[in-house]
């Protein structure tokens, strides 16, 4: 038998949300409110004794999470907390599985909550030799929760808790919040969760009947309180979770900081929980740094750009407004302004891509610059090339994508198309204005443009040609 099984309570509609996607499937702080508890429970439990409670829309959240190997419990028809553990109860029944000795019941969507919170927790359980314990918070304003009732003020103890449907006139003020968060004696809350009933103001099973049971059998029932209130609040409105969207990545600043990062006006900006970054680098106001970014140390990012799982060196800057997305840029390289970096991007060590630039799968050698108005699609560039305003890559025909392949240190004059499929060896120049549809060898000069015609003052004949015809027609009318 193992000590600790965790238990995720995900199986909810989430009424109040008024949304078509299942509540533990919105996102704060860049992912899913499931996957932060998954990870929490995480840190405290092995991935197969973790058992996520799924219902509504069991089939859309099981393969949002499936990645992280956590089991799954089906709850087909969403009765109640304490129908959940029922039928988690019923789960390990029928497998003939051995439960764990304690189970940690997590709720799906009280997302911050602090691995260091559940390994206090966890030890406050042993220690109290509780059949249940309650981790709770005092929130300014406790609306909308169960209410905790401690035995007497300051006490461990524990009588039970009251839902706010269910709070009598003089229990209104209670203070004390239930997060949901629960650590169980696995075969006690077993003994009582066929005891529950549905009297109450939902007509549900409610979990945290639980509590009052267990007192009655004459067993301990504890709580304790969190660190902070913002780890144990839970997210049942678009309202609540943006709050908590907030204070992650407030949090998530904070971190970096920590970690010898710059962040000027870090509520402005907008950074995942997962992302990375070096000491020394400094981030400006209005940036978002999303999914799995890592960025090196003394780099900069300029005001307005948006960096989603993408990868820096070190040294690396990042002028205002740029996009990237899923891309990989090495030391030394410098981007934009409005440069826009899609996926597969790959730019080399001090290589230049400037305003309004774009590149996608593309592989760009050590020192190379674009940097003015191009496009570059499905190419591979070597090193020292220089590629001038206006060039771009033709890679679709309609139909395919094609490569340009371009050899180290190639000059490619202004408003070039380089039609793909086509090689531009190494050394190899092109006179602004081609249009390049062969190959150009090594060392070439490749001019794919018609010849200029400059015919002598053209304009000055043109000019004296039209004054003659208008003073013979004023004349004319004169006559006339
Ligand atoms: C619950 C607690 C309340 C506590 C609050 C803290 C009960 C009866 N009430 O209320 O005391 O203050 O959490 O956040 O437990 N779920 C299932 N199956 C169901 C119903 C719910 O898996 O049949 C899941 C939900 O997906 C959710 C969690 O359980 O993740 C809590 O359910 P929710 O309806 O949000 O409970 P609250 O009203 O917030
Ligand atoms: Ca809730």
């Amino acid at each position: 038998m193992s000590e600790l099984g965790v238990v995720i309570l995900a199986a909810g509609k989430g009424t109040r949300l008024k949304s078509r996607r299942p509540k533990v499937l919105h996102e704060i702080g860049g992912q899913a409110l499931l996957l932060h508890v998954i990870a929490a429970a995480r840190t405290i439990a092995a991935t197969d004794e973790i058992y996520c409670v799924v219902g509504h829309e069991a089939e859309r959240v099981k393969a949002a999470v499936e990645k992280t190997g956590v089991g799954f419990v089906l709850q087909a028809e969403q009765r109640g907390t304490g129908h959940a553990l029922q039928m988690v109860k019923a789960e390990f029944a029928l497998s003939g599985a051995v439960p764990p000795k304690n189970l940690l019941v997590l709720s799906g969507d009280v997302p911050l909550i602090k691995p260091s919170t559940l390994q206090r927790m966890i030890a406050f359980h042993a220690e109290q030799r509780a059949a249940m314990t309650i981790l709770t918070a005092v929130p300014p304003d406790p609306t909308g929760y169960g209410r905790v009732m401690r035995a007497s003020a300051g006490a461990a103890e524990v009588v039970g808790i009251v839902e706010q449907k269910d709070l009598k006139p003089e229990q209104l003020r209670s203070p004390e919040i239930n997060s949901g968060i629960y650590c169980f004696e696995t075969a006690a809350l077993f003994a009582q969760l066929d005891k529950l009933q549905t009297n109450n103001a939902n007509g549900e099973f409610y979990l945290t009947d639980v509590a009052a049971l267990l007192v009655v059998e004459g067993r301990r029932v504890v709580a304790l309180a969190g660190d902070s209130v913002d780890e144990v609040l839970g997210a049942n409105t678009i309202a609540e979770m943006m709050y908590l969207d907030a204070a992650m990545r407030v949090e998530a600043a904070r971190r970096l900081m920590a970690q010898g990062v710059t962040i000027f006006r870090p509520e402005t900006c907008v950074i995942d929980a997962q992302v990375e970054v070096g000491a020394d680098t400094v981030i400006e106001p209005y940036v978002q740094l999303l999914g799995t970014t890592k960025i090196g140390s003394d780099c900069r990012v300029r005001s307005y750009s948006v960096i989603q799982d993408s990868t820096l060196g070190d040294g690396v800057l990042v002028r205002n407004g740029c996009v990237l997305d899923d891309a990989a840029v090495s030391d030394g390289a410098q981007l934009g302004p409005y440069a826009h970096l899609r996926p597969g991007s790959e730019i080399g060590e001090g290589a230049h891509l400037g305003n309004f630039v774009e590149t996608k799968k593309v592989r760009m050698g050590k020192g190379s610059k674009a940097n003015h108005l191009s496009y570059l699609g499905d190419a591979v560039i070597g090193a020292g090339v220089n590629v001038g305003a206006g060039a771009i890559t033709c890679n679709y025909d309609g139909v395919h994508k094609h490569t340009t392949t371009i050899g180290d240190g190639v000059f490619v004059g202004s408003d070039s198309t380089l039609v793909a499929p086509v090689t531009l060896g190494n050394g190899a120049y092109v006179a602004a204005g081609s249009c390049i549809t062969e190959d150009v060898p090594a060392s070439a000069l490749a001019l794919g443009r018609s010849r200029q015609v400059t015919k002598p003052e053209w304009v000055a004949n043109k000019r004296a040609e039209r004054e003659t015809q208008a003073k013979e027609a004023l004349n004319k009318s004169l006559r006339g």
